[in-house]
């Protein structure tokens, strides 16, 4: 079975065929995931919280991010590998494209996502002229927390709005293969999944983006405390038959594929 590249992914959001992502850390579940169809595996600095027990994304190091990319390399076939360059991997252009190059030919990743709007344009022109894929991460920014001073929905208001809708713009015309919008309002989801022309993957931003990507710990209802308002337990919603993992993540990429996830309850 041959991988989906960003050429796959590009032709789906063409055709408006929706596209599914989840998080994977791990070669068992990334096995499970790629079984069940899941599109793009994101080995995501989140790992820093749902693995390591952390309390934010910051202590993440590149070797942590390459031996769990090795792992998700190792259990997958199929999806496309997307890996998070963690938080200072990226701090200029020349730093960035070392850690993309490690993440790529010590861990197998296919593309790699940064976190950040116009501070980034250099950087996503310098790894994409060096044929790195490249998805901008905007809205709530992780890495951005003690700056944010939490982690809150971005872009109610209009100038922030207009930011993101221009950050987006930007990193499109300075090469990004793809977008991921967390956090941010439905409408203006919708919004930027329109006007620009590459695929956007959403997380709290709606049900009108390209994509969907979740934490699988979130959506499997593992993570210890509180789930944040725009996840879902896909394990609680099993019917005889379809229990289980395998099962919880067939119905989420069916709930996706149909557009029912994410609801009204999932938005901001
Ligand atoms: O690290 C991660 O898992 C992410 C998701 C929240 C999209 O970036």
């Amino acid at each position: 079975m041959s991988r989906i590249t960003v050429t796959t992914l590009q032709a789906m959001k063409n055709r408006g065929e929706k596209i599914t992502c989840l998080t994977a850390y791990d070669s068992s579940f990334a096995s499970l995931l790629d079984d069940a169809g899941v599109e793009i595996l994101l080995v995501g600095d989140s790992l820093g919280m749902v693995i390591q027990g952390r309390d934010t994304t910051l202590p993440v190091t590149l070797d942590e991010m390459i031996y769990h990319t090795q792992c998700v390399a190792r259990g997958s076939h199929r999806a496309l590998l997307m890996v998070d360059m963690p938080f200072m991997a990226d701090a200029d252009p020349r730093q960035a494209l070392q850690s993309a190059g490690r993440l790529m030919k010590e861990g197998g990743a296919q593309m790699v996502k940064l976190e950040g709007g116009a501070m980034q344009l250099e950087t996503v022109r310098r790894l994409t002229e060096h044929g790195i894929p490249v998805c901008a991460h905007l809205g709530l920014l992780p890495q951005s927390v003690h700056k944010l001073g939490g982690y809150k929905v971005q872009g109610r208001d209009v100038q922030a709005a207009a930011r993101i809708r221009n950050d987006a713009l930007a990193l499109q015309e300075a090469g990004a293969d793809m977008l991921l919008l967390e956090c941010v309002p439905a409408v203006l989801g919708a919004e930027i999944s329109q006007n620009v022309s590459i695929p956007v993957i959403g997380i709290g931003a709606g049900p009108d983006c390209d994509a969907q990507v979740l934490v699988l710990y979130d959506m499997l209802g593992i993570t210890p405390g509180k789930r944040p308002r725009f996840s879902h337990d896909f394990v609680s919603d099993s019917e005889a038959g379809s229990c289980g993992i395998a099962g919880a993540v067939r119905r989420y990429v069916e709930a996706v594929k149909s557009g029912s996830f994410p609801a009204e309850q999932h938005c901001f």
